[in-house]
């Protein structure tokens, strides 16, 4: 274990300069709801699933907006694969998603959890480690990584299964992801899912 965190740092301070989005000034919230309307479909429906594999459509109400645009310019180049989001994200402009980032970032508010079913005490104690980057809670103030309190636990769940075996690649996460079993991801999702104060639906 403390070889894999070795590791990780190793990796995180070779790759820090090329993965970690730059945090720059907000995008207009208002043209941002107006372009945000082709996306409530599925983030905007409460509990909406992905077709396949089944799992719930990530909340984006209340995400740092750096780490939105981030995602979305991951998706249009096709780094992050994503079919429905690649097609999606293939026609905005840098301001469009500036705007989109804005509009959704702004929604902060107590999220209203459904039932999950890993351990949560038990993902409180597993999640020690994520808390430099992502906050004790999951509600980290870095804008550079994504916010995870709230969250759908079959998003986290989907999110860290693909860190781990490379279908979703970012070397941070990937090292991070690799030391976690099948029980400790889903305790993890548990806990952040079922935090209070956390990530919303765009507009709750
Ligand atoms: C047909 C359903 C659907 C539509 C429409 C859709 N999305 Fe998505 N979106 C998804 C799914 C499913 C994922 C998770 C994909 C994955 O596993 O990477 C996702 C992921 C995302 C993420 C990454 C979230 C994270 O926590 O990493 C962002 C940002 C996003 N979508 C923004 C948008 C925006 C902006 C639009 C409209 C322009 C949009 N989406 C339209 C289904 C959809
Ligand atoms: C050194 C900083 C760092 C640490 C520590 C860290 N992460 Fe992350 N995490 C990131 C970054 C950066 C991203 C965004 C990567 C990307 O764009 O795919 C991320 C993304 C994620 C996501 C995807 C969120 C989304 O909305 O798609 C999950 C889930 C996650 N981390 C869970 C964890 C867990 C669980 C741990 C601890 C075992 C952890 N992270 C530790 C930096 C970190």
């Amino acid at each position: 274990m403390k070889n894999k965190i070795l590791w990780s740092l190793l990796v995180i301070s070779l790759s820090w300069v090329a993965i970690v989005p730059t945090a720059r000034a907000g995008g207009d919230a208002e043209a941002g709801k107006r372009k945000f309307y082709t996306c409530i479909g599925c983030h905007g429906v409460p509990g909406y699933t992905n077709a396949y594999p089944t799992y719930h459509v990530p909340r984006l109400g209340g995400q740092h907006a750096a780490y939105v645009v981030a995602a979305l310019k991951a998706y249009q180049a096709d780094q992050r694969k994503h079919v429905t989001m690649h097609g999606n994200s293939v026609s905005l402009t840098e301001q469009d998603m500036e705007d989109i980032a804005a509009f959704v970032s702004k929604f902060r508010g107590i999220n209203v959890n459904l039932p999950v079913t890993g351990n949560a005490v038990a993902g409180k104690q597993k999640a020690a480690a994520c808390a430099s980057c992502h906050g004790e809670d999951g509600n980290g103030e870095d804008a550079n990584f994504p916010r995870l309190a709230g969250q759908y636990e079959s998003y986290i769940i989907k999110a860290l299964q693909d860190y781990k075996s490379g279908a979703r690649n970012n070397p941070i996460m990937a090292g991070f992801a690799s030391g976690l079993s099948e029980e400790d991801i889903k305790d993890i999702a548990a806990y952040y899912a079922s935090q209070k104060k956390g990530l919303t639906l765009a507009e709750d």
